[in-house]
C-alpha cells in the first residue's frame, strides 16, 4: 500500500535525489487515480475555479468550495499527502481571518497543510498561520490571484530587479516557517537560484528543472482540452479517449444497439412477457 509522505519527509528531500511529484486535483474520482499512481502528492488549487466551475480564473472560489472539494479529494486518496489551498481573499484580511481560514481549510478539510500564495505582503500571515500548528506551503511568482494586477497570467521575474525581490521575498517566506514553496511561472535562471540559497524544497510548475519537485494540473496532464500551456506536458490522450468513448455510446442508442440483453435484468414478470 501506499505510504504518505509526511512534512519532515518533503523537508528531508532537500539535497537529496528525491524529486516529489504533484498533481493538482479536485474531486473523488480523480483522487482514487492519483492514489494508484505512484505520484506522491495532491494540490487541492484554487485552479478548481477554471478546471471544475468554468470561472476565468481563482477569483471567486471561496473557502466553503475549497473545504468541499478537499474533503472530497482526502476521501479518495488517504494514503497521498494533500495540499489544500487557501483562495482569494482567505487571508489578506486580517491575522485573526487568516488563522481561522486557514483552520477551516485544515481541520474541515482534513489536508495535510495549506497553500498561501502571495508576495511580501504574504509573510506575516504565513508566520501566524504556522504559528497555529499548521503546515504551510508558499506560492511565488505567477500567482493566479493576483493576476489582475499582473494584466494576465504573465511570466514573472524578468528583469533583475524583479528576479532578486522574489529571491528576497522567497527567503521572507521561509522564514516566515514555510516547509515547502512553489514557484510558478519565472525563468529557469531564477527558480535555480531560489532553490540554491533556500534550506526548504521548491516545487516548480512553470519554472524550469531545477527546482527540487514539480507539480503540473490534472487538466493539462490528462489532456482534456485540446490547448495545453507552454510549461504542462501532455501525458494522456483523455480528451479523444472520453470523447470517442461518448461518440460510441450515443451512436448505439441512436441505432437501437444498445442496451442488448446483456446489459437487460431479465427475470421474467407474469403478464409482463417480451416476446
Ligand atoms: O491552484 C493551483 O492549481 C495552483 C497550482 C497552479 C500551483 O496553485
Amino acid at each position: 500500500m501506499k505510504k504518505k509522505i509526511t512534512v519532515p519527509g518533503i523537508m528531508a528531500t532537500k539535497g537529496s535525489d528525491k524529486k516529489l511529484s504533484m498533481v493538482a486535483c479536485y474531486d473523488y474520482s480523480s483522487a482514487t487515480l492519483v492514489e494508484a499512481s505512484n505520484v506522491d502528492m495532491i494540490l487541492v488549487g484554487d485552479s478548481l475555479g477554471m478546471a471544475m466551475l468554468g470561472y476565468k480564473g481563482t477569483v471567486g472560489v471561496t473557502v466553503d468550495d475549497m473545504v468541499y472539494h478537499i474533503k472530497s479529494v482526502v476521501k479518495g486518496a488517504p494514503n497521498t499527502f494533500v495540499v489544500g489551498d487557501m483562495p482569494f481573499g482567505a487571508y489578506n484580511a486580517s491575522i485573526d481571518k487568516a488563522v481561522e481560514n486557514a483552520s477551516r481549510v485544515f481541520a474541515e478539510g482534513g489536508c495535510d497543510c495549506v497553500k498561501m500564495e502571495g508576495g511580501m505582503n504574504t509573510v506575516p500571515y504565513i508566520e501566524a498561520v504556522v504559528k497555529a500548528g499548521i503546515p504551510v506551503m508558499g506560492h511565488i511568482g505567477l500567482t493566479p490571484q493576483t493576476s489582475a494586477l499582473m494584466g494576465g497570467f504573465k511570466v514573472q521575474g524578468k528583469s533583475t530587479a524583479a528576479a532578486q525581490l522574489l529571491v528576497d521575498t522567497a527567503k521572507a517566506i521561509e522564514a516566515a516557517g514555510a516547509f515547502l514553496i512553489n514557484l510558478e511561472g519565472i525563468p529557469v535562471g531564477v527558480a535555480k537560484r531560489i532553490t540554491e540559497e533556500l534550506k526548504i524544497p521548491t516545487m516548480g510548475i512553470g519554472a524550469g528543472p531545477y527546482c527540487d519537485s514539480q507539480d503540473l494540473v490534472w487538466v493539462d496532464i490528462m489532456g482534456y482540452n485540446e490547448w495545453t500551456p507552454k510549461f504542462a506536458k501532455k501525458y494522456c490522450n483523455f480528451r479523444t479517449y472520453v470523447v470517442d468513448g461518448l461518440n460510441k455510446f450515443a451512436e448505439e442508442v441512436n441505432s437501437g444497439a444498445f442496451p442488448t440483453k446483456e446489459y437487460s435484468y431479465n427475470t421474467v414478470v407474469e403478464g409482463f412477457e417480451v416476446e
